[in-house]
């Protein structure tokens, strides 16, 4: 089987590599620098099975910006391009996954194509309209970054959204699932066909119910607060009830990365004039505990303000829309100074704040360190650190 994979992020990358086990894989991308390590069998991003993979594993897998030759002659052409949320439009914008489609047509148009950038819901029947061609799948992506290839090689579920009513798509749809099934260590993975607007509906609802969730437990911990009672005895004692279950419950400063915040925006944005409460409650939720945060720590009044890490978990290297960005911008309009301690950066300053390399010089200049996630590092400077982090996990 012939492979091409559009965009090599967390989701291309892991699934190329998944997918190159057994099969011709092509990663295609726009950046040259990511083909290149790629090439050298060397991670563009930080994710521990990719690279074991790419140290211990023979992968048929290639790399290039040659986005045309790499589609030509594919069976199946997987798309894992960004899907941004434009405040503007309210929408996701999907342009990078339509480059991607009139790009097949034009070079293969018998290839399956096959979504599994996050879209909104209805959008694989509407490309399907303008480009007139069937042969357009979803299958939603459930990684977590940092374990991109794990969840892929012990995937919860494997979703296809096909019409199986229609032979060509069926078939198509099951082919996806075995090559899916193949990759993957776990054996007997639960497997789910359902139309492609269903499958789309399953990725929004299921990412807005870990934003819920994390908002519910950080409500909690900002009435806790404010009524000065113990987060920490509460938590333990709710969560024993097997029902609501001891995990995801750690409190922080807001539900962030690259993905919750926009895809409960996007699941929002189609429940427009559909009665709801809950769903609006969780977007707005996440910008009053920012609010309520970055008021604690103004209250503190302090000189400087020190950010320890922009990452959203601690074995992360990635603060794409990490919540400690929006408290950091909240300091800021008060007009207090902020300093970022971040080691995945090598930029001298982050939105016009100095990154200070120097973890010592970073803890004497900070009145404040404030941190989402609580590290060793910090232990002796910890009557200076803010964090809700109370169960050290993520
Ligand atoms: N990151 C996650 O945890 C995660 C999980 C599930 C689903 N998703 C969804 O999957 C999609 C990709 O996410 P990601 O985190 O891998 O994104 P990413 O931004 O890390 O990677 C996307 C890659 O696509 C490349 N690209 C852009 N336009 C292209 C084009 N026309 N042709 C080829 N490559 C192109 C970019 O250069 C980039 O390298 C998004 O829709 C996202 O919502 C992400």
């Amino acid at each position: 089987m012939k492979i091409a994979v559009a965009g090599t992020g967390y989701v291309g990358l892991s699934v190329a590599t998944l997918l190159s086990q057994h099969h011709d894989v092509t990663a295609v991308d726009i950046i040259p620098e990511k083909v290149a390590l790629i090439n050298r069998r060397v991670s563009p991003v930080k994710d521990s099975y990719i690279e074991k993979y790419f140290r211990e594993k023979p992968l048929k897998l290639k790399a290039t910006l040659d986005a045309a030759a790499a589609y030509r002659d594919s069976d199946f052409v997987i798309i894992a391009a960004p899907t941004n949320y434009d405040d503007e439009k309210n929408f996701f914008d999907t342009s990078a996954v339509e480059t991607v489609i009139s790009l097949v047509l034009e070079n293969a148009p018998d290839a399956v194509i096959v979504i599994k950038s996050t879209v909104p819901v209805g959008y694989t029947e509407q490309v399907r309209q303008k480009f007139h061609t069937k042969k357009i799948l979803f299958s939603p992506e459930f990684l977590r970054e940092s374990k991109a290839l794990y969840d892929n090689l012990y995937p919860s579920r494997i979703i296809i959204g096909a019409d199986m009513q229609e032979e060509g798509n069926a078939s198509a749809a099951r082919k996806l699932a075995g090559l899916l099934q193949e990759g993957a260590v776990k054996e007997d993975i639960d497997t789910l066909f359902m139309k492609p607007t269903e499958a789309e509906a399953v990725k929004l609802f299921a990412n807005t119910y870990l934003a819920l969730r994390v908002s519910f437990f950080n409500e909690l911990d900002t009435y806790a607060m404010v009524r000065e009672l113990n987060t920490e005895e509460i938590i333990r004692g709710v969560c024993m009830d097997p029902r609501i279950g001891n995990f995801y419950n750690n409190p922080s400063f807001g539900y962030g990365g690259y993905c919750l915040p926009k895809d409960t925006k996007q699941l929002l944005a189609n429940f427009e004039n559909i009665p709801n409460n809950l769903i609006q409650a969780i977007v707005d939720s996440n910008r009053t505990r920012k609010d309520f945060i970055a008021d604690q720590i103004i209250a503190r009044n302090p000189k400087t303000v020190g950010v320890y890490r922009l990452t959203m978990k601690s074995n992360s290297d990635n603060f794409r829309s990490s919540s400690i960005q929006g408290i950091m911008k909240r300091i800021k309009a008060k007009g207090i100074p902020v300093i970022v301690y971040e080691p995945a950066l090598q930029e001298p300053e982050f939105f016009r704040s100095e990154v200070v390399r120097d973890l010592q010089e970073f803890k004497d200049r900070s009145s404040v360190v404030i941190a989402n996630r609580m590290s060793s590092e910090l232990e002796d400077i910890k009557e200076k650190v803010f964090t809700r982090d109370l169960f050290q996990n993520d």
